[in-house]
């Protein structure tokens, strides 16, 4: 197979990620939960990692950090946890599912949302910002990177805009998290959303939340938490006031040692490789005839993402034709962005996402683009 769906999740996963996973199968009691070795080794792997992820996100202490299950928890956290009926929040149509959806959620229950439009590269149209500021306006929840264009969002911009106006910022770094820098007190960022499984390079089941330092969050969940058991309310102290029942400890476990593994490559140069394939493949396909490539790539700004389709072929069809034909694992169709598929006229087709990872081959990226070039000739 050459799996190039790494937008999705990554995949492999580095060698040390599962070995540390089958060591905690061995090794892991329930963090929190007592003074024995298997409780506390637990609680050093987790605390270890938080640790890592602080080290990471620059965040001020290891506190700062929660665990969730994965990004879409955290945004649920953060829409669902900071909004009353009749604040304002500024999204864009460039988000994903897991921060539209909530805001829906958040819309029924009378927040007010304005949605950021895009041009047909899919580029957030900066000035509208201006326009929709509302006297009322809580927060602007924003994707660092679309997970369809791979556009990679001007935070500096957003966040000169949060500053002026004490806003909220909130950011979805579900395609950025272990791959593009991110400084959360440079970058004024207030709560950061991430996923454990894409550029984190661990485990699936494993993700978390950043939350400034006197940005108080109402808990999405109540439960228990090992500690200030007699007390009928969640505890408010960060990361246990958003952290109720057993953590995903043998995950985390894996995520600590591809956090290991990052720090010893350097994100930087694993962003450079994803990117020296991406272009490769871009450079490849852009010229085919009939292809037609989505996103902005007159700048360099941008992670290792090219969506295409081909004529008006289906996305679904190209896939598994891919699939089928040449075992090249991409995601197709609506990839969980309508108004971004929306602003870029590809609501009915879908398009064809092909995401690299720095294990990927020149050779691989060789053979996408032969596969690609084949089917544009044969359709
Ligand atoms: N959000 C993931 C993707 O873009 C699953 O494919």
């Amino acid at each position: 197979m050459i799996y190039l769906d790494n937008a999705a999740t990554t995949f492999p996963k580095p060698p040390e990620v599962e070995q540390a996973v089958t060591e905690a199968f061995h090794t892991l009691g329930n963090a929190g939960r007592g003074a024995h070795a298997a409780t506390l080794d637990a609680s050093r792997i987790i605390y270890g990692t938080r640790e890592r992820l602080a080290e990471l996100f620059h965040a001020e202490d290891a506190s700062r950090i929660a665990f969730t299950c994965n990004v879409t928890e955290a945004l649920n956290i953060a829409i669902q946890g900071l909004f009353e009926p009749g604040d304002h929040v500024i999204t864009s149509v460039c988000e994903h599912n897991s921060v539209l959806r909530p805001l829906y959620l958040m819309e029924q229950r009378g927040v007010k949302v304005t949605y950021l439009p895009a041009d047909f590269k899919g580029r957030i149209l900066y000035d509208e910002l201006e326009h929709a500021y509302q006297s009322d306006t809580k927060a602007v929840v924003i994707t660092h990177a679309s997970n369809l264009t791979g556009n990679v969002t001007d935070l500096e911009h957003i966040a000169a805009f949060t500053e002026k106006h004490h806003l909220l910022l909130i950011v979805d770094a579900a395609q950025t998290a272990g791959v593009l820098p991110i400084d959360v007190q440079k970058q004024n960022i207030d709560v950061l959303c991430f996923t454990g499984h894409k550029g984190l390079l661990g485990p699936q089941g494993t993700g978390g939340i950043y939350v400034r330092k006197g940005v108080d969050i109402r808990p999405l969940l109540a439960g228990g938490t090992g500690v200030k058991s007699y007390s009928k309310a969640q505890p408010e102290e960060m990361p246990t006031a958003l952290e109720a029942g057993t953590l995903n400890g043998h995950g985390i476990a894996g995520l600590y040692a591809a956090l290991g593994y990052l720090q010893k490559m350097g994100i930087g140069m694993i962003y450079k490789r994803e990117m020296a394939l991406a272009d490769r493949f871009y450079n490849g396909v852009k010229d085919i005839s009939g292809v037609n490539i989505y996103g902005d790539f007159t700048t360099e700004n941008r992670v290792a993402v090219v969506s295409l389709n081909i004529r008006d072929l289906d996305s679904g069809s190209v896939s598994d034709w891919l699939w089928e034909d040449y075992e090249i694992a991409v995601r197709a169709g609506a990839h969980c962005a309508p108004m971004m598929h929306e602003t870029l006229g590809t609501k009915e087709q879908g398009a064809v996402r092909f995401s690299f990872s720095h294990f990927n081959t020149d050779e691989e990226v060789d053979a996408a683009v032969r596969a690609v070039r084949e089917i544009a000739e044969e359709a």
